[in-house]
């Protein structure tokens, strides 16, 4: 299967995608994790990403393309893939498609997490990483039995830098200007498929499921 999820900063994109690449047996792809794994090991592309990162603006197109035809060649590609965060403009929407016309591989969905502004800023504001494993938990929806320690390998919880409310606002105004208008290029295309996003994570892996697995 060839998915893309798409929706707000913190609608639930990283959550839901571990889940549902572990159901189709899919790798995860996320241009975000990607950015943060090349910042945290400082190399080139980390240092030329991180004031976008860091100010809540996307990535220049031709950086992020150009990072994503690379990736869909990889080898654990040749059975689908689940995107996260990739596309996030018309431009690179266009642009995943010429690629993946050139691989003979067209997206089978887009899964759109709907989600109101009110609840991304609760979901952001009370997110937390592990450095280690880079589970996602959440400290009142999710928490770790040991606040600040994975749950999952021990290892330390952090809050993302772009994770203030200055930077959260910012990004939803991105979001809305330059990511919104892939509903409608794809709701064309025929791939949407939209759920709302509300609800445990439980109940939303549900509904992305019967979305996906469901004839349109
Ligand atoms: P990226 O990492 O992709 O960030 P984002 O799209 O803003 O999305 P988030 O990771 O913040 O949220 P999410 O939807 O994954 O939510 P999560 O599952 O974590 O991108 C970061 C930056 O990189 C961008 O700003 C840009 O600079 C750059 N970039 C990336 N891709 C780019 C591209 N294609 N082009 C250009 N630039 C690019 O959940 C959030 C919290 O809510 C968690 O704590 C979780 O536990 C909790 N939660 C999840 N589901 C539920 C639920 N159902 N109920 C309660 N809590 C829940």
């Amino acid at each position: 299967m060839h998915l893309v999820l798409v929706g707000a900063p913190g609608a639930g994109k990283g959550t839901q995608a571990k889940a549902l690449s572990q159901q189709f047996g899919i790798p995860h792809i996320s241009t975000g994790d990607i950015f943060r794994a090349s910042l945290a090991a400082q190399t080139d592309l980390g240092l030329q990403v991180q004031r976008y990162m860091d100010a809540g603006e996307l990535v220049p197109d031709d950086v992020t393309i150009g990072i994503m035809r690379a990736r869909l060649v990889e080898p654990d590609t040749s059975g689908g893939f689940l995107l996260d965060g990739f596309p996030r403009t018309l431009h690179q929407a266009q642009s995943l498609g010429t690629t993946l016309l050139d691989l003979g591989t067209p997206l089978d969905a887009v899964l759109e997490l709907q989600i109101d502004d009110h609840e991304v800023i609760r979901r952001l504001s009370g997110r937390r990483t592990c450095r280690s494993c880079g589970h996602i938990w959440h400290v009142e929806f999710d928490p770790p039995a040991t606040p600040d320690v994975c749950g999952l390998c021990g290892g330390e919880l952090l809050q993302r830098d772009d994770d203030q409310p200055v930077t959260i606002r910012r990004r939803l105004e991105v979001y809305a200007e330059q990511t919104a208008p892939l509903i409608g290029f794809y709701s064309d295309a025929r791939l949407l498929r939209s759920i709302c996003a509300l609800g445990t994570i439980e109940e939303v892996t549900k509904r992305a499921i019967d979305a996906l697995t469901t004839e349109s």
